[in-house]
């Protein structure tokens, strides 16, 4: 460790370290102190974390316990948020000895993986976070939409924020949605009351089952009013139909509606033209804290039998093993895991997050260098870990 990070503490902050953390977090994103705190509450404040340097707080970080959905399981996942460091200690290394501080500290309180959204990329690939999903903006042309008719049966109600039936259809549709958070309420909190926005939440029910919902703000801007819809799910055709007729029924006053998440969304389903624009303005970071519990965690295709044995590797001081062997077993859909003594393929641990994600497959990690193989009779176990982890494209709609 360099002899300038040699003094520094790592802790879960006292009242006046938290005041500390509140002034230099809202110097480094540029928003008011005196909001610090609310976010704090927010946040809980044993989940605050900071460094001190001669008793002052020089960086600091928020944990937020979650879980994140990856072979139809909730794996348990702790995402990273204000992230800082005070102007005058940066480019020494310590926002990169924090994130290792956090990293042991997380995988010791069992959490397999850990997401962010990085502001910039260099900072979390030095400490192992990889490109690990996709949240993409979609924009509906709501002018273009075509007149839709909602089938009789299909009722569509107006209630408040995000009622227990809500949040159980989210949960079954994430299930089903690799990269999709398991919300805790404060991730909830950002869907119903995005900053600065009111929303309007609309359900669907067919035979008095709920099928769909949408959770929508329209706000008049400068020049024009915007509607966004902050976590749609759609589970029938008709559910699709009522929801794109509430975007539509604003169209006399918006333009279009903003929507997140998958760039292949079940309602794009209901467009007939390509009235839409789709882009990719973030990606949400990975890092895998323990290997064999996250294999452990999540299920596998039933056809997928496999027992392969592999290494992880990972860099010097980034708070986690440098090295994680594993046999693993897979059958019925579960898999067994045993440390290893010899593996035949050898992989870093970015490229393990990206397979474990399905955001790239081992024969592309393979030919971009990042899997390596012991012997050519290995590269059948790149097969077998493709069949092990393909799914669709891990993809989120939240932003935290
Ligand atoms: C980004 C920030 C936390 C970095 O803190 P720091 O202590 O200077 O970072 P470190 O010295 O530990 O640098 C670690 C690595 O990140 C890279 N890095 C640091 N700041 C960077 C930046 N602004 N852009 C790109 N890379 C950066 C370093 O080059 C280093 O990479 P290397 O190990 O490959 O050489 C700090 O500049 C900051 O607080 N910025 C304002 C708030 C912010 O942007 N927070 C991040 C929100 S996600």
């Amino acid at each position: 460790m360099r002899a300038d990070l040699q003094d520094l503490q790592y802790v879960c902050p006292d009242e006046l370290q938290r005041d500390g953390y509140g002034a230099m977090i809202s110097h480094a994103f540029g928003f008011p102190t005196a909001d610090a705190p609310a976010w704090f509450e927010r946040s809980g404040h044993e989940n605050l974390r900071v460094v001190l340097s001669d008793r002052k707080v020089v960086a600091g970080l928020i944990m937020i316990p979650m879980g994140q959905f990856f072979g139809g399981e909730s794996i348990p996942m702790v995402g990273v948020a204000g992230v800082g460091v005070t102007p005058e200690m940066r480019g020494r290394g310590v926002a990169k000895w924090m994130m290792s501080m956090f990293s042991d500290e997380s995988r010791k309180a069992g959490f397999a993986l850990s997401s962010l959204y990085g502001a910039t990329t260099r900072l979390y690939s030095s400490v192992g976070y990889a490109r690990a999903a996709l949240r993409a903006r979609f924009e509906i042309d709501l002018h273009m939409l075509e007149p839709l008719r909602v089938p009789p049966g299909t009722v569509t109600t107006q209630v408040e924020g995000a009622p227990p039936e809500l949040r159980a259809l989210y949960t079954e549709w994430a299930r089903s949605h690799p990269g999709h958070l398991d919300r805790g309420p404060g991730l909830w909190s950002r869907v119903v009351s995005p900053r600065m926005q009111v929303t309007r939440t609309f359900l669907v029910h067919e035979d008095g089952r709920l099928t769909g919902y949408t959770v929508v703000s329209h706000k008049m801007e400068v020049d024009k009013s915007k509607l966004q819809a902050w976590c749609s799910v759609a589970t029938t055709r008709n559910a699709v139909t009522a929801i794109l007729s509430i975007f539509g029924s604003y169209g006399s006053v918006a333009p279009t509606v903003t929507l997140f998440g998958s760039p292949t969304h079940t309602l794009l389903s209901g467009l007939v033209e390509r009235h839409h624009k789709v882009d990719v303005p973030w990606y949400l970071m990975t890092r895998t804290l323990d290997v064999s519990r996250a294999l452990t965690a999540r299920r596998y295709p039933r056809s997928a039998a496999c027992d392969l044995s592999f290494a992880v590797t990972r860099s010097e001081a980034t708070g986690l093993p440098e090295r994680e062997a594993v046999r693993l077993v897979t059958a019925g859909g579960r898999a067994a895991v045993r440390p290893a003594e010899a593996a035949r393929i050898s992989m870093t641990e970015r490229a393990f997050t990206q397979l474990y994600t399905g955001i790239r497959s081992a024969k592309e990690l393979h030919g971009l260098g990042d899997i390596t193989l012991a012997s050519p009779a290995a590269r059948d176990d790149l097969e077998a870990l493709d069949e092990l982890f393909r799914g669709p494209m891990p993809t989120l709609p939240d932003f935290f």
